[in-house]
């Protein structure tokens, strides 16, 4: 890109973003970059002022670049929807907040962060999945409040991973990772479901199964599949009704794939042994919520991806992804619209 006389393209970052990132953009010396310089959202009001005439948009997965339902009230209000607009460029490797349809239409491109975030996310899963089977929560809160009176042969047992029977929902980048990780565990049987068998699931023994047998048979349930029309609600009343009554039920995808009402009332039935959730609806989840007065469900801040190494890496991908589309070049990472 060149500079001197030609004016700089305005970029707008809706969040403090990792400094790593922060770097790239402002030192590449081809934007003008303004932040919504805050920890927290930024206010919808404060979005569309700040995306205005922008030519780059650096956004993440809290922030809707939408379609309001109405097309009208959309080409008026939408934060997508701007003449200048050429790229959005999402700090997570989830799309969901994204209107993808609209953002197509409109010739935008999309940089994400796959790949990178992949161990973390799968590091976080199986350290969900066994401070929930093994009730590492309950256990802490015992020892600091004082019910730890004595060791008992019955007390705070769970559930191990030998012998058992995985079932990963949607075995893909991250689902992989996680199945790479839980086999050595002694896991006997990895079943995964998803729209088509995978070649690359040779590598840990997985069987390509029907949902229902994944659900009926497994001791572990593990969703890491993405938040699309299909698997929005898919684990509803139903799902867990064909779950073991000692099985664990995890998820890191979105909160959304899971109805938190039908959860609730499969925890507290005692139709399934326990929840393991990095991910809920809404987030934050009110605190004062059903499913946090339950000791069989563990709940997690949305932190797949937290560590301090990944957090860095993704600001420094979404940075050069949005970058490479200011200047028409090839992305790093562009989602394929
Ligand atoms: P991938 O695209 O590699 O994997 C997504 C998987 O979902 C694919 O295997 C896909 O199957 C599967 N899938 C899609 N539709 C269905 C369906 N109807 N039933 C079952 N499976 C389905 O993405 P990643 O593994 O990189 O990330 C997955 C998701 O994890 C992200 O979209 C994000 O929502 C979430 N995530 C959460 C994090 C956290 O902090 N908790 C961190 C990072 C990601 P197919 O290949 O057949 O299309
Ligand atoms: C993502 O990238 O989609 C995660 O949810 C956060 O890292």
């Amino acid at each position: 890109m060149m500079q001197g006389a030609r004016q700089l393209m305005k970029v707008y970052v809706t969040r403090r973003i990792p400094p790593e990132g922060m770097k790239v953009l402002t030192e590449a010396g081809v934007c003008k970059v303004s932040v919504w310089d805050s920890d927290e959202p930024v206010p919808r009001a404060e979005l569309l002022e700040g995306v205005s005439g922008a030519h780059g948009l650096l956004c993440l997965l809290s922030d809707r670049i939408d379609t309001d339902t109405d097309q009208h009230h959309y080409r008026r209000r939408s934060a997508g929807y701007r003449p200048n607009l050429k790229v959005i460029s999402t700090l997570s490797v989830g799309f969901d907040h994204l209107a993808i349809n609209e953002i197509k239409k409109r010739g935008v491109r999309v940089g994400y962060t796959p790949d990178v975030l992949t161990d973390a996310t799968a590091e976080l899963t199986v350290a969900l999945l066994l401070a929930t089977a093994r009730r590492l929560p309950e256990g802490v809160q015992e020892v600091k409040s004082g019910g730890w009176s004595t060791w008992k042969p019955l007390w705070l047992c769970g559930y191990g991973l030998t012998g058992s029977t995985v079932g990963v929902i949607g075995l893909g980048r991250i689902g992989l990772a996680i199945a790479r990780r839980l086999k050595p565990f002694g896991v006997k049987r990895l079943l995964y479901s998803g729209r088509a068998a995978k070649p690359q699931a040779a590598e840990v023994e997985g069987e390509y199964v029907p949902l229902d047998t994944l659900v009926s048979e497994s001791d572990f349930v593990v969703v890491s599949c993405s938040l699309t029309p299909d698997t929005q609600g898919l684990c509803d009343k139903a799902f867990f009704s064909k779950m073991k009554s000692t099985a664990v039920f995890i998820n890191t995808s979105r909160g959304s794939v899971v109805n938190q009402e039908d959860l609730y009332e499969a925890l507290s039935s005692g139709q399934i042994a326990a929840a393991g959730l990095d991910v809920t609806t809404p987030e934050p989840l009110p605190t004062d919520h059903p499913l946090l007065t339950l000791k069989n469900c563990v709940v997690l801040p949305h932190i797949g991806s937290a560590t301090y190494s990944t957090r860095g890496i993704m600001g420094v991908l979404s940075a050069n992804n949005l970058l490479a589309g200011l200047q028409g070049a090839a992305m790093p990472s562009e989602l394929a619209l």
